[in-house]
């Protein structure tokens, strides 16, 4: 299977950033900017903060407009006594189709490991959604030349003992930390190196299904650097941090299929 048969998805995460107000507007206006073509060519996700997922899920169906909602992070047990944490069941309910699992920022900073995002992914899917799992080195990993050996873990350690038909629910994300917010880009050609690898470990645990399967680059996508990486034949499209909060930016980066 190419690229041809994988539609190419933008992602937009929007982190810690836009109050519910903020949200309603971000979306309406990068609705306005997209059109019947945009959405024909590309997944459109926006994935805001748990307190916006309501206000943005009324908008996209009272508008019905056809971007999909996807959530940050989750909990892996449907409910329980574990205060400050969302469960997959809440986030089902809410129309969520997609959720990021294994961000970097939840690794570095909120210490999730590879067991706990495995299980995440996990209850993403047995609650009906779909995982966008991130992986990605450091700089200092990639530095020692440890980039592929870093990246195929996260992916064995993520899919391990995964059936194929659940697997073609999931998206993958190679998301360099370094290049994270940072300005700095990986080569398309390194992204696109990085994100063959990630599809070839899964093809590893889940055979043919892994050509199926949609591998993001994520790491200072812009408008003006979009359409290079999707050139490339194993990147699928993009996780988007910063450029996304700007419904402008981020209309443009759906938009890199208009220049072809
Ligand atoms: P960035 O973030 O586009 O701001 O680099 C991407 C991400 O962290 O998913």
């Amino acid at each position: 299977m190419s690229r041809v048969d994988r539609k190419p998805m933008m992602a937009g995460n929007w982190k810690m950033h836009h109050t519910h107000l903020e949200a309603i507007q971000v979306v309406q206006k990068l609705s306005y900017r997209l059109q019947g073509e945009d959405y024909d060519q590309v997944e459109v996700v926006v994935c805001p903060a748990f307190t916006a997922l309501r206000s943005v899920q009324t908008t996209l169906d009272s508008d019905r407009i056809p971007i999909a909602l996807g959530a940050q992070n989750v909990h892996f047990e449907p409910k329980g006594a574990f205060t400050g944490e969302v469960s997959p069941t809440m986030l089902a309910k809410l129309n969520v189709q997609y959720v990021i699992v294994g961000h970097s920022e939840r690794r570095e900073l909120f210490g999730e490991t590879d067991d706990l995002v495995a299980k995440k992914l996990r209850a993403v899917l047995g609650a009906g959604m779909r995982p966008i799992v991130c992986v990605g080195e450091t700089d200092d990993e990639r530095e020692a030349g440890e980039t592929e050996t870093k990246v195929s873990g996260q992916v064995r350690a993520a899919f391990h003992g995964l059936k194929g038909d659940d697997a073609a629910k999931c998206v993958v994300a190679y998301e360099p930390i370094w290049a994270l917010g940072t300005g700095k880009t990986a080569t398309a050609a390194d992204a696109n190196a990085t994100c063959g690898l990630a599809r070839a470990t899964l093809r590893e645990i889940v055979g043919s299904v892994a050509d199926g399967v949609r591998v993001l680059y994520g790491g200072s996508v812009k408008p003006g650097n979009i359409a290079e990486l999707m050139a490339e034949p194993e990147v699928d499209g993009g996780l988007v941090g910063g450029a996304s909060l700007d419904p402008d930016d981020f209309a443009r980066i759906v938009q890199y299929h208009r220049s072809r």
